[in-house]
Order: C-alpha cells, then structure tokens, then sequence
C-alpha cells in the first residue's frame, strides 16, 4: 500500500540500498542512422565501465547495421536485430528481458538522438545509489529543454500533469525516457503486464513503480532537442497515451472505492 509520499520518504531515508553493479544503456532506435555512432561513443566515454545495447527496429536507414560495426569493435556493445517497427515500449520490454538475462545490475534509458546528454549519466547513477529509480527531469527546478519547439513542450508538460492528477502520481516528469533502474526493481514491476507500445510506457514503468513502492527520484536534466533525423512521435502515439492514462486512473479510482465500501 501506498499511504503518502511522506511515509514513503521516510522508509526510504532508513532503507539500505546495495551496490549497483554493472550498468546497461539501452538505446532503442528506429532510422537515426545520423545519430548512433555518436551517441553510443559518448556513453562510452562518459561511463567507460557501462555496457550499451543498441535494440533496433530493423531500421530501413541502416542503423543496425551500423550499431554492428561498433559492436564489432567494442566488447561493450551490443545489438539487437528486432524484425520491424513495433514501438518504443516493445524494444525496451525486449531489451530489459536481455539485461536481465546478463546479469546487469543497472539498466539505463536513453534516445538516441542526442536529448539526453550521456554526460549527465553519472549524475543519474549517483542519485540510484539511495533510490530504485531515478527519473531523469525536465520539470523539477534546474531541469529544462532546450530548442524544443512550444508546441512540444505543451504536449509534454501537459502529458505529465495530466498523469500526475489523472493517476495520483508525485512525480513532474512522468512521460520522460531518461532513466535508471535497479535490476531488482524491474523484477517488480510485472513486465510481462505491460501492454504499452509507445510513449505512454514510460507513464506506465512509473506509474507502476510509485504504486509498488519504490523509491522514485527525480534529478534534473537538460533535454536538447535533436539536431538530425526525425521525431518518431505521432498521433497514434498521442491518442494511445491519452486513452491508456485514462483508463488506468478510472480502474484505480474505481478500485479505491471497492475498498473503502468493504471497510465500512
Ligand atoms: N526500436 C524502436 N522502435 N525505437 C524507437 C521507436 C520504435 O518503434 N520509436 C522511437 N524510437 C526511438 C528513437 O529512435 C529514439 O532513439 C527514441 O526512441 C526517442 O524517439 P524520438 O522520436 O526522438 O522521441 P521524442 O524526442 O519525440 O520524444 C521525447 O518525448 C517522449 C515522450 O515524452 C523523448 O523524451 C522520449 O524519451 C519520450 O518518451
Ligand atoms: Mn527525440
């Protein structure tokens, strides 16, 4: 049961967290053929001892294969050859079963068009030390966007408090896909429940951590809009969010009154 943030705080203040080991960046990719190589060098450089795991839609631009080329180079790179398309939550969901699969204490999300910044990676894995996931944040004071057009940021600060009221969340970044987790909290979230196939995954991890109980931070970032290739959200993605957040804060509304009519 979750009875407060305060309380919850509280527990966190007191519990031991254990070391982290091994951390793994996922970087999932549809056609940023422009953007991989890059990306992947500089979460090499800024975290030498993290292992990456490229899950690439079968991109038509090449990515994959590209992604193999630095595989081939480096032990700490990985790829994984999906067969289409499928959507953001479907390539994470797979490469979480991989990390898990390896052993990876840490596992990390990342895009790979340069938004966030591997720079700030150590900061992120700082904060995991004394948490179980920690969101990486544009709306919490030091967070911000740059180059991000308004209409963007409309739809994405709208999109989290829209979660945060429709689904009673403590959280300001709720849709955001810079992220750290401990191996063990993945283990709690019932990933083989998730049904999300776009963004709205990442409504939905955080949604069911905070209702799990884990300790959730959220440490600033700064999100740079990408500079090459092409945004891959869209109006399917849009309207599967809006009708998914939805319809989990009507069933958990109505789950709240279940219970209090059996108390009484
Ligand atoms: N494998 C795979 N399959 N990768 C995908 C797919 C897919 O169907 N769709 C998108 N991606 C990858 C992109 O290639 C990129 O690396 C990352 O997911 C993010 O996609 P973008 O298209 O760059 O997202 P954005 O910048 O518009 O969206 C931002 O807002 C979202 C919602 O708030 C980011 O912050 C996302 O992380 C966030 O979820
Ligand atoms: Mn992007």
């Amino acid at each position: 049961m979750n009875d407060g943030d305060g309380t919850l705080a509280a527990q966190a203040g007191k519990r031991q967290f254990g070391p982290l080991g091994t951390a793994l960046v996922i970087i999932p990719t549809y056609n940023e053929a422009e953007n991989i190589k890059k990306i992947v060098g500089r979460v090499r450089k800024s975290v030498p001892e993290a292992h990456v795991l490229v899950a690439d839609d079968n991109s038509p631009d090449g990515t994959g294969k590209l992604a193999d080329e630095l595989a081939a180079e480096d032990d700490h790179v990985h790829v994984m050859h999906r067969k289409g398309k499928e959507g953001l939550g479907a390539a994470y969901l797979a490469g979480f079963r991989w990390a898990l699969d390896n052993g990876y204490g840490v596992v990390v999300e990342m895009d790979a068009d340069g938004s966030h910044q591997p720079e700030e990676l150590p900061r992120l894995l700082t904060a995991l030390k004394s948490a179980d996931l920690v969101l990486g944040s544009r709306w919490v004071p030091g967070g911000r966007v740059v180059n991000w057009p308004k209409s963007r940021e409309f739809i994405s600060r709208g999109g989290s408090l829209y979660s945060r009221l429709a689904l009673d969340l403590p959280l300001r970044d709720i849709t955001g896909g810079y992220r750290a987790f401990r191996r063990e909290t993945l283990e709690g979230l019932g990933l083989d429940q998730v049904a999300s196939q776009g963004y709205c995954f990442q409504v939905d991890l955080a949604r069911r951590a905070v209702k799990a109980g884990y300790h959730v931070v959220e440490v600033p970032i700064t999100f740079v809009e990408r500079e090459l290739g092409d945004s891959k959200m869209s109006r399917d993605i849009l309207v599967e969010a809006l009708w998914r957040v939805t319809a989990w804060g009507a069933s958990e509304r109505v789950a709240r009154v279940r219970s209090r009519g059996k108390k009484a």
